[in-house]
């Protein structure tokens, strides 16, 4: 059975066709959640899921509800829905945020219509995601409410320069924490509870989940520097351009050495100029920094990780330990 579709290896054969098999009724669901009574409205909400995206959220839900006894109810597959609506909705207002122009290799919703219908149509994703919740019952509105407080507080956050005395790269662990690391973790603990895992292994995997999802984060402003084509279906070296405060850069931006001096000034400088990103990107590349934020991510990966020693050994603990470090070492 292949595991192509899978966003990562899964080697034993029957967890790989049962995920599968969920996915596509996740999949199937989804495509009726961003569903409007109008044809415009459809095709504004249908425009990045159609796109493509690697259901890495979902796929988490549905591997940690492999640790209770419920795996297969359908409240794990409406619990997959709601983040991966989540998240989309999130994309959605990252992208005008942003300015970014591509998402998903296509383009994003601020360039294919405008910056409003794009937030509006991200508004009307996260009603959705609203709406399936409470199918879930009150705590889980209560759960997922918290982690979309932490994700918008984040986006805003990473606008905000951190107060004086505050270690720049603190405030920012803590920026990513929010807008990405919640919506992982929530992804994890949702899977464990509407799967029937114990509260201990729920707690386990909402830990794991933050964890792996601020290391997520830190690969993805990684690969914004490292990668030299469109393969992540983005525009790389957005963040530099943006001016938005990324680990490697921040860790470059600690350094002393005189040779850093230009790197430093064209990090400080307007850098619309396709020059002059070209000139920051290459410098930044070969930057040591690249590796230290590298090695930050195992290490990280490695805690998520031993996070895991709450599960019995086996396929899923095994999955699990997969993605965390396909996570620590992604290319796309
Ligand atoms: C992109 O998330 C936003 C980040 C948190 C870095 P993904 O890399 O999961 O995006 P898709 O869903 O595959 O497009
Ligand atoms: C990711 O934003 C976080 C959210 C969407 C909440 P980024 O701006 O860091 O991610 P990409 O690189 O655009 O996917
Ligand atoms: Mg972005
Ligand atoms: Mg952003």
């Amino acid at each position: 059975m292949s595991t192509a579709d899978l966003a990562l290896p899964v080697s034993d054969e029957a967890l790989a066709g049962r995920l599968r098999a969920r996915l596509a009724l996740v999949e199937k669901e989804l495509a009726g959640h961003v569903r409007s009574r109008s044809p415009f409205i459809t095709e504004a909400a249908t425009h990045l899921l159609a796109a493509g995206g690697k259901r890495f959220r979902p796929l988490l839900v549905l591997l940690a509800a492999e640790c209770g006894d419920r795996a297969e109810s359908d409240d794990v597959i409406s619990a997959a829905c709601v983040v991966e609506l989540t998240h989309l909705a999130s994309l959605y207002h990252d992208d005008v945020m942003d300015e970014a122009l591509v998402r998903r290799a296509a383009d994003s919703a601020n360039a294919r219509f405008d910056n409003n219908i794009a937030i509006l149509t991200g508004d009307l994703l996260f009603a959705r995601s609203s709406e399936l919740t409470a199918e879930l019952g009150a705590d889980a509105v209560g759960i997922q409410a918290r982690a979309f407080a932490r994700l918008v507080e984040g986006q805003i956050l990473e606008g905000v320069a951190p107060s004086a005395g505050d270690d720049p790269v603190a405030h920012h662990l803590d920026v990513i924490a929010g807008k990405t690391g919640a919506l992982i973790a929530l992804s994890a603990q949702y899977g464990a509870r509407f799967g029937g895992a114990s509260p201990e292994i729920e707690a386990a995997l909402t830990e794991y989940g933050e964890i792996v999802g601020v290391a997520f984060q830190i690969s993805d402003d990684i690969l914004d520097i490292a990668s030299e084509s469109d393969e992540s279906g983005k525009t790389p070296g957005t963040d530099l351009r943006e001016g938005i405060p990324t680990l490697p850069v921040l860790f470059a931006r600690r350094s002393a050495d005189p040779a850093d001096a230009r790197l430093l000034e064209l990090l400080d400088s307007d850098l619309s100029d396709d020059a002059a990103l070209a000139e920051c990107l290459d410098l930044i590349r070969r930057h040591p920094a690249m590796d230290e934020a590298r090695a930050y991510v195992v290490a990280e990966s490695e805690k998520a990780k031993a996070l895991l020693a709450a599960l019995p050994q086996g396929p899923v603990r095994e999955a699990l330990e997969r993605f965390a470090d396909v996570v620590a070492v992604r290319s796309t």
